[in-house]
């Protein structure tokens, strides 16, 4: 979580540190600080409290000089207050660190600080023991060249820790010198003209320049205005490549939207285009996935499939479990990431094995995959993020190409994993029985799909109406089956992260098992109904929840409508399309009820309260 920005070069490194905080606080947003390094002087501005609050402190007390490191924090350990905001400093005062990630060894190293040395410590951070173990490293070192001195200071520090981080380090009396180290925890260097720049993701930087180096884990990087050195933890050079950055500046703005979570829900006709673009062939019926790096060969062998995540991105999996199984006959599995490291399951040598991620970086699926690989089993990332860890730890994938997502919820990344699983079960299923004509059926429904989104968001308003009804709700539950189920679960997740409101999410079947109990007449049941092979039995649920009072609201497709008048208190209408794609429009409207409920309730839309857009902590 967090983020990081630092700056050398000939410009104020204030306002360039500002601007990428900004642009990262989607990723943390806390507390926040800078330390800008003037004369032997390093300044310091932090506070608990968004971007805006350490903007406001930073008028009132300027800070001047032209490098420097900043922070927005995710809070692991310690309260979020004043102290505990970044950067931290050694005992020398020297020293200034940010950090994100955990130091799991932090105690230790504190109590190894405490028996050698004297360490006032100022804060509850793990951050602050890191930079009082490279300044007191620093300070036993010899060596007239402090530069090499303080990258190995750094090195010697960072091969004590245990846990992840993404680092950046100033030191008051080494002018122009940033020094930055990753492991677990993105960092990404952006070369410019006579300035460079250090950031957790690209969008802090690609204002400035689009030419980037992104860092593997245990490298360290020493930055200065007109160089960079990248070597290992153990100190050897190699080599790194210069990518250029895929978006602009333009593509992270705003635009006329209220926030960037509804507009990345109106980017989805756009996001569902560029998932399927150039991948679709109606000449075989089936869908080119070159990114896979597999044989016809090795595709055919797939006995079978893991699918493995966390949140929005493990509710794709479970829609992709069902299509893979419609689509391809192949045993698959739908793997909750976190818990995949630690248990022991079960798998056979012909398993295939994907780590669903919008930002490539999310640390308990980075984990998966690395068990998965660590085990021998061919891996692959669906991922956004181009160039991200996942992507690059994997031996091939499909990028989803949607475009940066900024708002904390996820939105129009689902829908694009949602194409992309569809695609590899209609390739694998065509490597299987999968006939040309449903092939080509599959085809012909996805390139209908962006038109029918189009047709699916002009129910804004109608949507806005219902979440104004029932903005006094103290609840929702949600139910769909089949492909659908997943799709309750995801509704309810973007439920919860964005109005605050108790919500669940179950197949619709289990309702009589336990759920009916909860119901009551201010607890709306949404149910996700199109008219498709389980519609009647939805049907039944709805009559059992309408038998108990609670309120329907219904989102259906063909002649549900009519089925359901009389029934449900509210009716959305969908366009018709194939029952395995229909999730694809089914979440629109839960999307945007989460939206504009949110909205009523006077919630922080793109930035929820406890949470952050890329979880690199365990
Ligand atoms: C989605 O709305 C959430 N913010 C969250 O569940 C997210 O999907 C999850 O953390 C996984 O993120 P990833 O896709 O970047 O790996
Ligand atoms: N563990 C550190 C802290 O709690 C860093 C958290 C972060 O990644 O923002 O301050």
């Amino acid at each position: 979580m967090c983020g990081i920005v630092g700056y050398v070069g000939r410009s104020e490194a204030a306002p360039i540190l500002l601007d990428g905080l900004r642009r990262l606080e989607y990723r943390g947003y806390d507390s926040a600080g800078v330390a800008i390094v003037d004369g032997d002087r390093v300044e310091t501005r932090k506070c608990a409290g968004r971007i805006a609050a350490l903007a406001k402190l930073m008028a009132e007390k300027p800070a001047s000089g032209s490098f420097g490191i900043s922070h927005t924090r995710w809070a692991t350990h310690g309260k979020v207050n004043d102290e505990n905001a970044h950067p931290h400093f050694d005992a020398s005062g020297k020293i200034a660190l940010v950090h994100n990630g955990v130091i799991e060894n932090y105690q230790a190293l504190k109590e190894q600080l405490n028996r050698d040395g004297n360490h006032d410590f100022h804060s509850q951070t793990d951050t602050e023991v890191l930079a009082h173990l490279i300044g007191s490293i620093y300070q036993q070192l010899d060596g007239k060249d402090s530069k090499a001195r303080l990258v190995n200071a750094v090195r010697a520090a960072l091969k004590q820790v245990i846990g992840t981080y993404g680092i950046a380090v100033v030191h008051a009396n080494i002018p122009d010198f940033i020094i930055g180290a990753r492991r677990g925890s993105p960092l990404v260097l952006g070369v410019g003209k006579d300035e460079n720049f250090l950031a957790s993701d690209v969008s802090a930087i690609v204002a400035y320049t689009r030419d980037a180096v992104y860092l593997n884990d245990f490298d360290v990087v020493a930055v200065e205005r007109d160089k960079f050195e990248i070597s290992s933890l153990a100190g050897e050079t190699g080599d790194h490549q210069v990518s250029k950055v895929e978006f602009t500046a333009e593509d992270i703005k705003k635009g006329d939207y209220p926030h960037y979570m509804l507009k990345e829900i109106f980017e989805q006709p756009d996001s569902v285009r560029d998932a399927m673009r150039g991948r679709l062939s109606l000449e075989d019926c089936t869908a080119k996935l070159g990114g896979l790096n597999m044989t016809p060969e090795q595709l055919r062998d797939v006995g079978r499939v893991v699918l493995t995540g966390c949140g929005t991105a493990l509710h794709a999996a479970m829609v992709g479990e069902y299509l893979i199984e419609q689509l391809a006959s192949i045993p698959t599995e739908v793997e909750y990431a976190s818990e995949f490291r630690h248990r022991n399951t079960p798998m056979t040598p012909d398993t295939l094995v994907f780590a669903v991620s919008q930002s490539g970086e999310t640390a308990d699926t980075l984990g998966a995959l690395r068990e998965s690989r660590r085990k021998g089993y061919r891996t692959l990332g669906i991922c956004n993020n181009v160039a991200s860890t996942i992507a690059r730890e994997s031996d091939g994938g499909v990028y989803m190409h949607a475009g940066p997502e900024i708002g904390v919820a996820a939105t129009k990344s689902f829908t694009s994993q949602l194409v992309i699983l569809t695609l590899i079960g209609l390739l694998l299923g065509r490597m299987r029985n999968l006939s040309t004509a449903e092939g080509t059926r599959i085809i012909k429904e996805l390139e209908t799909l962006p038109g029918q989104i189009e047709e699916v968001l002009k129910l804004s308003d109608q949507v806005k109406a219902i979440a104004k009804k029932y903005v006094d709700v103290g609840g929702m539950l949600f139910f769909g089956r089949q492909f659908n189920f997943p799709i309750a679960v995801e509704g309810a997740l973007k439920m919860k992260e964005i109005t605050y409101l108790f919500a669940e999410g179950h197949p619709s079947a289990e309702l009589k098992h336990g759920i009916i109990a909860l119901v009551r007449p201010d607890l709306p049941s949404i149910f996700i109904a199109p008219d498709d092979a389980v519609f009647s039995k939805n049907l039944n649920n709805i009559e059992q929840i309408k038998a108990r009072k609670g309120p329907i609201i219904a989102i259906t497709s063909g002649n549900g409508a009519k089925q359901l008048k009389g029934l449900a208190n509210e009716i959305v209408s969908l366009p018709d399309v194939a029952d395995c794609l229909s999730p694809i429009l089914t979440v629109i409207p839960l999307q945007l009820l989460a939206y504009h409920l949110a909205v009523e309730l006077g919630r922080d839309v793109d930035k929820p309260r406890n949470l952050a857009k890329s979880v690199t902590v365990e």
